[in-house]
């Protein structure tokens, strides 16, 4: 893929990055391995388990605020719209599983805009083109095969972030959305499936003259897309700080942005 060579330097510094993490903290991480050794009968897995995480979790700050110092001089290029959809496309071929991927894309480019992140309308959009970049080939895998694809490919690691956090509650992923971004990720995925699904039942087929209440009505009818998680939307919704009926009518108005 040609954006996996347009990261090869942000692999490369994030490897070295490692290594002088490492290196700096060896005082500390000598110290854990003689405790260890020295008590290992002990130790139970759970303090050893606590301290791994613990460093885990300090390398990957690291690697992700250097990413983003990066990113903003311009080491790092982003991941243009052509790369995303050459990325889709390779691991989906079904028209719904793509049609849906365009509309979370437009949806997140319109809330990026409302909510005063115009500047990174872009990359709103790529994470709601790519948020379920696993789900066609790997769905009893669904957000936890998306972060292996991603690393893979060198992708951003907020673009990761977003996708994996979108399966929170649903999926066995552990990630809550806690930027803006994920959030609204993660209330209109759901969503848009349920005001697409009320589309069809329209004479129109379209949400172009679609109204709160339509949608809100289906929302209670539970056996109507069946699939498409009221929880999750409830919780989205919670999430934002917003009542069902605004985050219906914004996603209502965002679809009609980018509706086919
Ligand atoms: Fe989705």
């Amino acid at each position: 893929m040609p954006f996996k060579d347009d990261n090869a330097a942000g692999h490369i510094i994030d490897l070295l990055y490692v290594v002088i993490s490492f290196a700096f903290n060896y005082k500390a991480v000598k110290c854990w391995r003689l405790l260890l050794r020295s008590h290992r009968i002990k130790i139970c897995n759970k303090s050893a388990d606590c301290c791994i995480l613990s460093l885990t979790n300090h390398y990957y700050g690291i690697i992700v605020m250097y990413r983003e110092i990066a990113r903003k001089r311009g080491d790092i290029m982003e991941t243009t719209r052509a790369q995303a959809w050459e990325l889709l496309t390779l691991y989906n071929k079904e028209p719904f599983h793509l049609k849906h991927a365009k509309t979370v894309e437009g949806v997140m480019r319109w809330f990026a805009d409302e909510l005063g992140y115009g500047e990174e309308a872009d990359f709103w959009a790529i994470a709601g083109l790519l948020h379920d970049l696993d789900f066609e080939m790997y769905p009893e895998l669904h957000c936890i095969k998306t972060e292996e694809i991603m690393r893979e490919h060198g992708l951003d690691e907020r673009l990761i972030r977003a996708a994996v956090s979108h399966g929170y509650g649903m999926t066995p992923v552990e990630h809550e959305p806690e930027h803006e971004m994920e959030k609204v990720l993660y209330a209109v995925d759901e969503l848009t499936g349920l005001i697409g699904a009320t589309a069809l039942m329209r004479p129109s087929k379209s949400v172009q003259d679609m109204e709160v209440k339509s949608v809100k009505k289906k929302f209670k009818t539970q056996g109507f897309a069946a699939g498409c998680s009221r929880d999750a939307i409830a919780r989205g919704a919670e999430m934002l700080g917003w009542d069902l009926s605004e985050l219906m009518e914004k996603t209502i108005l965002a679809m009609r942005t980018c509706e086919e």
